[in-house]
């Protein structure tokens, strides 16, 4: 169900379904979908309301079910869009989902979910490039904005997100052939009461692959949870190997100016790969406080020598594994 949406479309070459209920829905569904347009404009202060209370919560995480529900809004192969003022609210799985696309900006776009919702990703963006989402507010139960493989020139401004797991990169290496992420941009934004701040996150035993050119800048932080996090022995449910090191090579990142409230001790966490060492890495005035009974603030780096500057707080890399 949409509501006081305006969509005003150059050519327009998707399709919008009606309401979907319990399971009458097939894997890989969406609900609505923008496929294959130039000049793309949705607009408007109505919101697309996917009624994921009717979905979450039934066996999620065990099984397939909740990767097979319906994604909210698909944008495939859309260049030059423009989508500004919209909501997604309650989406059954991912809220947007942007693949194959060129220069899209979301302008003061909103999502809404509660924390509990499962797999439900504020924007997920893979193989597009020149993505901005500005001025926008992400309030869900998984990824604020997720970058899969062969994103490039990426940038968030502005951007609050909370409650959810954060603003991630990756996860990468799942697949054999993925192409590079590059020139990704994260500035101005807040995170709040979120699972994780910023965070790259590759699987161990992984196919090859890489990703550099990673900015994050002037990120503030309330009560967050790894606010700074480069994981790359991510192994969800431990359905993976994480003896077998990580074969995607990150490169050229830059942590700066990142300050606020954490909520767990470990506040800088840099784990890279044992066999393929992160390379040219800047952490640059971090001022993290943690007021919790698990110890004073922390940090580690493994497989990685940054270059720190400015503030530290906590000292960077107090537990430090050598690159070989
Ligand atoms: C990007 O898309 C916007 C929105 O349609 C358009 O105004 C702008 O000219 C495009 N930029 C380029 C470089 O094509
Ligand atoms: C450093 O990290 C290792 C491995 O995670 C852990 O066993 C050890 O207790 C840590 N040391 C300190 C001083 O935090």
């Amino acid at each position: 169900m949409w509501r006081f949406l305006h969509l005003l479309l150059g050519l327009f070459g998707g399709h919008v379904m009606s309401e979907y209920f319990g399971s009458g829905f097939k894997p890989g569904d969406t609900w609505i979908s923008f496929e294959h347009v130039e000049f793309l404009t949705v607009s408007g202060y109505g919101d697309f309301d996917g009624q994921g209370k009717s979905a979450w919560g039934q066996k999620c995480g065990t099984s397939e079910y909740c990767k097979n529900l319906p994604i909210n809004v698909r944008f495939d192969f859309v260049t030059n869009a423009l989508v500004q003022d919209v909501t997604t609210l309650d989406s059954k799985q991912f809220h947007v989902n942007v693949l194959g696309c060129k220069n899209i900006t979301f302008n003061n776009f909103k999502v809404i979910a509660p924390g509990t919702s499962i797999h439900t990703d504020g924007i997920h963006n893979g193989r597009s490039t020149d993505v901005k989402i500005l001025n926008s507010n992400i309030q869900t139960g998984d990824d604020c904005v997720s970058i899969g493989d062969d994103s490039k020139q990426i940038t968030l401004t502005q951007v609050t997100c909370g409650s959810g797991h954060g603003i991630s990169i990756g996860s990468l290496g799942k697949y054999p052939n993925e192409e590079p992420v590059e020139d990704i941009f994260v500035t101005g934004c807040t995170l709040k009461n979120t699972q994780n701040g910023v965070r790259i996150k590759t699987w161990p035993k992984s196919n090859p692959g890489t990703a550099s050119d990673m900015h994050f800048e002037d990120i503030s932080m309330e009560n967050v949870g790894n606010p700074v996090l480069i994981d790359q022995e991510y192994c969800p449910w431990n359905a993976c190997n994480i003896k077998v090191p990580s074969k995607v090579k990150l490169s050229n990142i830059i942590f700066k100016k990142i300050r606020g409230t954490t909520s767990t001790p470990l506040a800088v966490c840099l784990v890279c790969s044992q066999g393929f060492p992160c390379e040219n890495v800047v952490v640059q005035d971090i001022d993290l406080k943690y007021s919790g009974s698990e110890g004073p603030v922390t940090s580690q780096c493994k497989n990685v020598k940054p270059t720190v500057s400015g503030t530290h707080n906590p000292t960077a890399c107090l537990n430090a594994t050598a690159a070989h």
